[in-house]
């Protein structure tokens, strides 16, 4: 990467985003040229209705995702299966051959679309066997679910009492923790040994709980897991920023028609994917860092899937702009974080 502080503009590796949903039908065609126009790649989420459970299903919405990559533009999903308390464990040999990179575990209720999710992590244990031996990763939202614990503790919870004994028992098991929120998931990862990775927002990097609430609720900045308090946002920056290769981008952007989320019962999700490394850049140079974005953007989610560097570039300008306030969304609209905002940095090329 390329940075001169005269010169008020970086240049990085083509980035990857890690944790990414799209949606499917009309709605793939708003999202996904936005990801494709940032991103050489992203980790496709599987929490479809009903959700992304077999390597053919996995593959069918591949091809519907790449028909929506506008043309002459290079972008690869790479696909993951959801798991629930059934899937077969011979169902992940031919994920692998179908090209599918990883598992992603939803406890049962934990976010939007989950409730097909695993209710006791042991009902899994055969296709986490069969996961660990064909080099696939697992992928964890990292909450736990029960009504007891409180809503801003259950990440915290989760690395107790879920994933200290799942990272006990498959020790060679690739696991990400997606979307990390809290000091305690940062300290549990930094600490957790090479087979432990997590991904980060720049919505979590940029924001504290506080959004959520200022001069109203603003549901536009509702997400599971829920964002934190500030000295939580400061472990997670000291994270991304740290150097560490452990800790990598994934914006876990999460579109919703507009209705949905200013809506009594609002759904959790944050669109980012319209700014998404643009936002990422304001974090790092926020932070002083700016000179730490290109591993965590472009290197260290690839060297941690095994997956080779991309080779393009990117490059962005400290240059303010305003990103569109809305965006037609299928039958619906879709109103992305910050929009209608001036943004500190541009992608220019
Ligand atoms: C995601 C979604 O809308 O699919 N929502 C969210 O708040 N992040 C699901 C998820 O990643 O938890
Ligand atoms: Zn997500």
């Amino acid at each position: 990467m390329s940075t001169a502080p005269s010169i008020p503009q970086i240049t990085l590796t083509r980035p990857d985003d890690w944790h990414l949903h799209v949606r499917d039908g009309e709605a793939l065609r708003t999202v996904v040229p936005h990801t494709a126009a940032q991103f050489g790649r992203a980790i496709i989420m599987p929490n479809l209705k009903p959700p992304v459970t077999t390597a053919a299903q996995a593959v069918a919405y591949r091809e519907r995702i790449q028909a929506a990559v506008p043309p002459g533009v290079s972008f690869e999903p790479l696909m993951t299966l959801y798991l629930t308390d059934n899937l077969p464990a011979d169902e992940i040999a031919r994920a692998k051959a179908a090209g599918v990179v990883a598992v992603k575990l939803y406890p049962a209720g934990a976010t939007t679309n989950s409730d097909a999710g695993v209710t006791d992590i042991r009902k899994t244990y055969k296709t986490l066997e069969a996961l660990q031996r064909e080099g696939l990763l697992l992928l964890v939202h990292g909450e736990v679910t029960s009504p007891d614990i409180d809503l801003f503790d259950r990440e915290a919870v989760f690395i107790e009492q879920q994933l200290q004994p799942l990272r006990r028992d498959f020790p060679e098991l690739k696991i990400v923790m997606e979307h990390i929120t809290t000091k305690e998931a940062a300290q549990y990862v930094a600490e957790a040994g090479p087979f432990t990775a997590a991904t980060i927002t720049a919505h979590h990097l940029l924001f504290n709980r506080n959004a959520i609430f200022t001069g109203g609720i603003r549901p536009h900045y509702y997400c599971l897991p829920v964002l934190k308090r500030e000295t939580h946002r400061l472990a997670l920056v000291a994270a991304a920023t740290s150097g560490s290769d452990r800790f990598f981008l994934g914006t876990d952007s999460a579109p919703h028609p507009a209705h949905l989320k200013e809506h009594a019962s609002g759904c959790a999700g944050c669109y980012t994917a319209h700014a998404a490394i643009e936002m990422y850049a304001e974090a790092f140079d926020a932070a002083g860092a700016l000179d730490k974005l290109e591993g965590f953007a472009s290197f260290f989610g690839a060297d941690f899937y095994g997956l080779p560097r991309n080779s393009g570039q990117i490059t962005l300008r400290r240059e303010s702009w305003v990103s569109p306030d809305s965006f037609a969304f299928g039958e619906t609209e879709l109103k992305p974080l910050r929009g209608g905002e001036a943004l500190p940095w541009k992608l220019v090329a």
